[in-house]
């Protein structure tokens, strides 16, 4: 067991480093400049695929350069892309990512992740039927996750659901998911709970179900007795983007290896804290020999 399927965003991501974030009306000089591969779909297949885990990655990129970098970068990193489709005439998405006083701000265009349809899903049912798991975010169309974990569901797939960036979720797709994993933030917002909700109080209706990531605070859930919290590694700190992202692609590695809920958990903290110590979603992604 060790094959996931990835349906997903692919963007390339401009990143602006800067002492200061610049405020509304405000022009600040910054201090360097990369473009690298991201999108948190595709952030999460290279997280699990550099983990060992065997990967194939569903999703849409435009018929441009941006697009050839993707689909390059996921050959490089050992990603399955015979389930990438280029649409002409679409631009790939772009994330246009400030990283200013450790931490990041981030716009993204989806472009032609929202062309990843129902129909795509239908065209690659075999892929999926083969997965041990399959691993989903919200940068696609609502429509495409719900109908994607449903058939999932129906199949006895297990699903992750990433539910970022967040919005409210139908409760029949919390249902069908086997986990969700939002951070304490999107958590109030994807269950409608108000901003002042307990978090101890949310996380005893889902156990063993909701996973909530809350940074150096560790990652808690409920395994149906009490609520676990499972520490955070503690590291210096360069650039947090993607650091959610391979906590998903490590938590899905380990759970396609049969671990306990424990210690996925653990792995992924720890494949997490080791990503935040370099520059870019994917470069600080360890590999397994690094865990
Ligand atoms: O989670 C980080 C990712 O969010 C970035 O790589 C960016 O592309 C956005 O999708």
């Amino acid at each position: 067991m060790n094959k996931i399927v990835v349906i997903g965003s692919i963007n390339v991501d401009l990143v602006f480093i800067s002492d200061i974030r610049p405020k509304a009306g405000e022009t600040v000089l910054g201090e360097d400049f990369r473009t690298v591969a991201g999108g948190k779909g595709a952030n999460q297949a290279v997280a699990a695929s550099k983990l060992g885990a065997d990967v194939v990655m569903i999703g849409c990129v435009g018929d441009d350069s941006n697009g050839e970098f993707s689909l390059n970068n996921f050959k490089s990193l050992n990603v399955n892309t015979s389930c990438i489709t280029k649409i002409q005439d679409t631009p790939t998405g772009v994330a246009n990512i400030i990283v200013a006083d450790n931490d990041n701000s981030i716009i993204v265009v989806s472009g032609a992740n929202y062309k990843l349809d129902k129909a795509l899903i239908d065209r690659y049912k075999k892929e999926i039927l083969e997965a041990d798991l399959v691993m989903l975010q919200l940068e696609i169309p609502m429509s495409t996750v719900e109908y994607a974990i449903n058939y999932c569901h129906e199949n006895n797939i297990k699903t992750i659901l990433n539910p970022a960036p967040a919005v409210k979720l139908s409760k029949e797709l919390i249902e069908r998911a086997t986990y969700i994993t939002p951070n304490e933030h999107e958590c109030k917002i994807i269950l409608g709970e108000d901003i002042n909700a307990d978090i101890k109080d949310i996380l005893r209706r889902y156990p063993n179900k909701l996973i909530i990531t809350m940074g150096e605070k560790g990652v808690m859930y409920f395994d149906g007795s009490d609520i676990v919290t499972v520490p955070s590694y503690k590291v210096e700190v360069v650039d947090t983007t993607g650091a959610g992202d391979t906590f998903n692609g490590a938590f899905a590695r380990a759970m396609v290896n049969d671990y306990n809920l424990k210690d996925a958990v653990d792995f992924a903290n720890k494949a997490a804290s080791k990503s935040v110590t370099k520059l870019g979603a994917q470069a600080g992604m360890p590999y397994i020999e690094e865990m």
